[in-house]
């Protein structure tokens, strides 16, 4: 089963995931996760802050290698939730065709519907109790900006391939797993 999880920044990918993650036993690829914890570590690392502090993507070059080496272990070959990845239709295309060489596909994708203002107010919240680097307004902005322009085009890519299930992801957190558990129950996945 390889679900996509696809929503503006501070719509619930990272915190649905991970419940669904103990629910399928079913590893959680974060692209985002990924690239923080490369922060400060090496010159690349501090190349890759540069992008995602600011809000903007990380180059393909630095984010492709890194989910390609995850695929191929044994873990992941079963099945993953991808939260984050693809973010642009070149991802998408990438992804199909690595899947497509492991003899698999994208079973389904969770597309997280949230308004703006509350995709503001969740990550404001968030800045003050966390401190995501990533959270400051210019960040915020600057990610939904890009989410509207480089990643929505991702859903029409999965749309034409009738793979998409739209959630309310408004409602509470269990609420929306449970949506989501529906959705893919009814897929057969
Ligand atoms: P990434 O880490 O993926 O960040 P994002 O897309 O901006 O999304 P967030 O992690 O902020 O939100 P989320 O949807 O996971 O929501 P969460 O569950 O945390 O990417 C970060 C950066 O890395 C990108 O900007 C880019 O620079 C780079 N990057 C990542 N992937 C890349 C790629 N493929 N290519 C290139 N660059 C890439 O919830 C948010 C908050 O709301 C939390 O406080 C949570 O507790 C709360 N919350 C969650 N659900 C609910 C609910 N139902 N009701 C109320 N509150 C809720
Ligand atoms: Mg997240």
């Amino acid at each position: 089963m390889q679900i996509v999880f696809i929503g503006p920044p501070g719509s619930g990918k990272g915190t649905q995931c991970e419940q669904l993650s103990l629910r399928y036993g079913l590893p959680h690829l974060s692209t985002g996760e990924l690239l923080r914890r490369t922060k400060g570590k090496s010159p690349l690392g501090d190349l890759v802050a540069s992008y995602i502090d600011r809000g903007c993507l990380a180059p393909d070059f630095l984010v492709l290698p890194l989910v390609m080496r995850l695929l191929d272990q044994d873990d992941f070959r079963a099945g993953c939730l991808f939260d984050g990845f693809p973010r642009t239709v070149f991802q998408a295309e990438f992804l199909s065709h690595h899947l497509q060489e492991m003899g698999q596909g994208v079973t389904a994708v969770v597309y997280l519907k949230v308004d703006e203002a509350d995709l503001v107010d969740r990550l404001r919240k968030r800045a003050m109790l966390e401190g995501r680097a990533d959270d400051h307004r210019q960040g915020i902005l600057q990610r939904l900006e890009i989410y509207r322009q480089r990643t929505e085009p991702v859903l029409d890519f999965y749309r034409a391939a009738g793979l998409v299930e739209v959630i309310d992801g408004a409602k509470s957190p269990n609420d929306v797993h449970a949506q989501i558990v529906d959705c893919l129950a009814s897929r057969g996945s």
